[in-house]
C-alpha cells in the first residue's frame, strides 16, 4: 500500500520503517531539513534498537524515501499518518499546532480519498479539529474530495520501538460509522492485516474512544510509578524494604508484577505530558482529575530525591564535592533526555556548588545539548560537568556515585574497581539495582529507594 508518515521522529520513523520491511511503499516527510539529510545519508538522527538496519535494508530495496516535499507527499499516500509532536502548550494542554498544520497540508493538496491517520497523541476530539482543518483547505480552493479521519495512537516503547512495533500487544483503531469510514477502515484492516496473523490484536472502536484509550492507558502506568515512589519513601521511614514488597504484591494477578518499580521518577516525552494534557482536558469540562494531579506532584518530588539523599548525607554541604553520575537517558535504550531525571538531580548538585562527572552509553552528545539549554542562566556551571569515556571513568576521585538510568551495563559493574576509584564507598542508587546486603558486605555504603531497612547497620 501507498503510506506517507508525516513527521520522521522516534514514532514516525519507527511506523514509517516497519511498514516498509512488511512490502508498503512509504514516503516519510519532515519539515526538518536537517533530519532528513541525515536520513538520506544513510544515518538514522535517533538511537533505537535495531531501526538502522531495518532503515537501510528498505532504503536500499527503494520502498521507504525521505523528503521535505509536502505536495509530493500528498500525493503519493492512500493513508496520511499524521506523527508530529504534540508538546505541551504553556498551560499543560497538547499544543496541536503542528498536527493542524499537517492537516491543512494535506487538504491544500489532495486529489482523491486519502485516509487520514492520527497517529500522534492528541486529545480527545482532536480528529474532529483535523476535519475541519482539511475541508477549509477544500473550501478556499473549492475542491471536493472525500477524506475520513481515523485514530490510531501508538503504544511503542522509546528503546524496544521496532520490537513494539512489528509485535504490538494490541492495535487499537477508531473510526467513524460514516461511507468514508467504512472506507477508511477497510483500508486500515489490510494495512495492519500481517500484524493479526497470530492472533487478532486489533482493537476496533469510536475515534473518541481511541484518542482516550491512549492517554488511559499512560496515565495508568504514570500512576503506578508515583504510588510505588510514594510507598517507597514510607518504606524508607517505617522500616520495610520496596522491593520485597514489590514482590508481594505483584504476585497477585489482580495487580501483576510490571510498572511497580520504585525509582527517583518518570521522565520522557509522553507520561509527563499525557499525564498533564489529560487533566486539562478535564478541567475543559469543569472537571478535576485528583489522582492524576497527585502522580504529578508525586512525580515531581520523586526526581529530586537523589539530591535530597545527597544533600542530606552531606550535611548540606556539597561545595566543592565531586559525583559520578551513570545514566543521563530517561530511561535505558534510547539517547532521549526529555524530562530526564538526571537534569533534576545534575541542576540541584551544580546549582549548590558541587561538580560531576557523567556518563551514558548513548546520551553523551543529546547531554551537551540538553545542558546548554538547562544552565542557560548559568553558563558558567557548564565547566563543572566532565564528560567521562566510561562507567570507571566517571568514577576517578569521586565523593559519591549516583545512579540515574537502569542501562544493563550498570548493573554487574567490578566494585573493588568502584571503591578503588571512588574517593568513598558511598553509592545512591535511583534505580535500585543492587542488593543491599550485597553492598554491606563489601562495604559499600549504600542508599536505594525505600531500601534503608537493609542497610541499617
Ligand atoms: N516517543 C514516543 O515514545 C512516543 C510513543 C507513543 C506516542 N508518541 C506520540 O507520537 C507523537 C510524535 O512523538 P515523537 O516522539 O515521534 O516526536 P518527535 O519530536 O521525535 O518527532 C516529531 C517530528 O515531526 C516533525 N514535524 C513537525 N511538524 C511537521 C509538519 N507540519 N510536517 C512534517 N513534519 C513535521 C518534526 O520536525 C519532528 O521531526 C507525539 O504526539 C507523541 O506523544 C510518542
Amino acid at each position: 500500500m501507498k503510506i506517507t508518515i508525516i513527521g520522521t521522529g522516534y514514532v514516525g520513523l519507527v511506523t514509517g520503517a516497519c511498514l516498509a520491511e512488511l512490502g508498503n511503499d512509504v514516503f516519510c516527510l519532515d519539515v526538518d531539513q536537517r533530519k532528513i539529510d541525515i536520513l538520506n545519508n544513510g544515518e538514522i538522527p535517533i538511537h533505537e534498537p535495531g531501526l538502522e538496519e531495518v532503515v537501510a535494508r528498505n532504503r536500499a530495496a527503494g520502498r521507504i524515501r525521505f523528503s521535505t516535499d509536502v505536495e509530493a507527499s500528498v500525493a503519493h499516500g492512500d493513508i496520511q499518518f499524521i506523527a508530529v509532536g504534540t508538546p505541551p502548550d504553556e498551560d499543560g494542554s497538547a499544543d496541536l499546532q503542528y498536527v493542524l498544520a499537517a492537516a491543512r497540508n494535506i487538504g491544500k493538496y489532495m486529489t482523491g480519498f486519502k485516509v487520514i491517520v492520527d497517529k500522534s497523541t492528541v486529545p480527545v476530539g482532536t480528529a474532529d479539529r483535523v476535519s475541519v482543518a482539511v475541508q477549509e483547505e477544500l473550501a478556499a480552493r473549492a475542491a471536493t474530495a472525500t477524506f475520513s479521519v481515523v485514530s490510531n495512537p501508538e503504544f511503542l516503547k522509546e528503546g524496544a520501538a521496532v520490537e513494539d512495533f512489528m509485535r504490538p500487544d494490541r492495535i487499537v483503531i477508531g473510526c467513524d460509522a460514516t461511507p468514508q469510514g467504512e472506507k477508511a477502515r477497510d483500508m486500515m484492516k489490510k494495512l495492519y492485516t500481517p500484524f493479526n496473523r497470530n492472533r487478532e490484536r486489533t482493537y476496533w472502536m469510536d475515534v473518541r474512544s481511541a484518542e482516550f484509550t491512549k492517554y488511559a492507558a499512560n496515565a495508568m502506568l504514570a500512576t503506578r510509578i508515583s504510588f510505588m515512589n510514594e510507598l517507597a519513601n514510607l518504606a524508607d521511614h517505617v522500616g520495610a524494604d520496596i522491593e520485597a514488597v514489590r514482590h508481594g504484591i505483584g504476585s497477585d494477578p489482580r495487580i501483576g508484577h510490571s510498572f511497580l518499580y520504585a525509582g527517583c521518577g518518570y521522565g520522557g516525552s509522553c507520561f509527563p505530558k499525557d499525564v498533564q494534557a489529560l487533566e486539562r482536558t478535564a478541567q475543559d469540562y469543569g472537571l478535576n482529575l485528583l489522582i492524576l494531579q497527585a502522580v504529578e506532584e508525586v512525580n515531581a518530588r520523586q526526581k529530586q530525591i537523589l539530591g535530597a539523599k545527597i544533600m542530606q548525607r552531606f550535611d548540606n554541604q556539597i561545595v566543592g564535592k565531586h559525583f559520578a553520575i551513570w545514566g543521563l537517558a530517561f530511561k535505558p535504550n534510547t539517547d532521549d533526555m526529555r524530562a530526564a531525571s538526571s537534569r533534576v538531580l545534575i541542576g540541584e548538585l551544580l546549582r549548590n556548588g558541587a561538580t560531576v562527572a557523567v556518563y551514558d552509553p548513548v546520551s553523551m552528545e543529546e547531554a551537551k545539548r540538553v545542558f546548554e539549554l538547562d544552565f542557560y542562566d548559568a553558563p558558567e556551571l557548564l565547566v563543572s560537568i566532565r564528560y567521562a569515556e566510561n562507567p570507571m571513568d566517571a568514577l576517578n576521585g569521586a565523593d559519591a556515585l549516583a545512579i540515574v538510568t537502569e542501562w544493563k551495563a550498570f548493573r554487574s559493574p567490578d566494585f573493588d574497581q568502584v571503591k578503588q576509584r571512588l574517593k568513598q564507598a558511598v553509592i545512591f542508587d535511583g534505580r535500585n539495582l543492587f542488593e543491599p546486603a550485597v553492598m554491606t558486605e563489601l562495604d559499600i555504603e549504600y542508599h536505594g529507594i525505600g531500601r534503608s531497612v537493609l542497610t541499617r547497620k
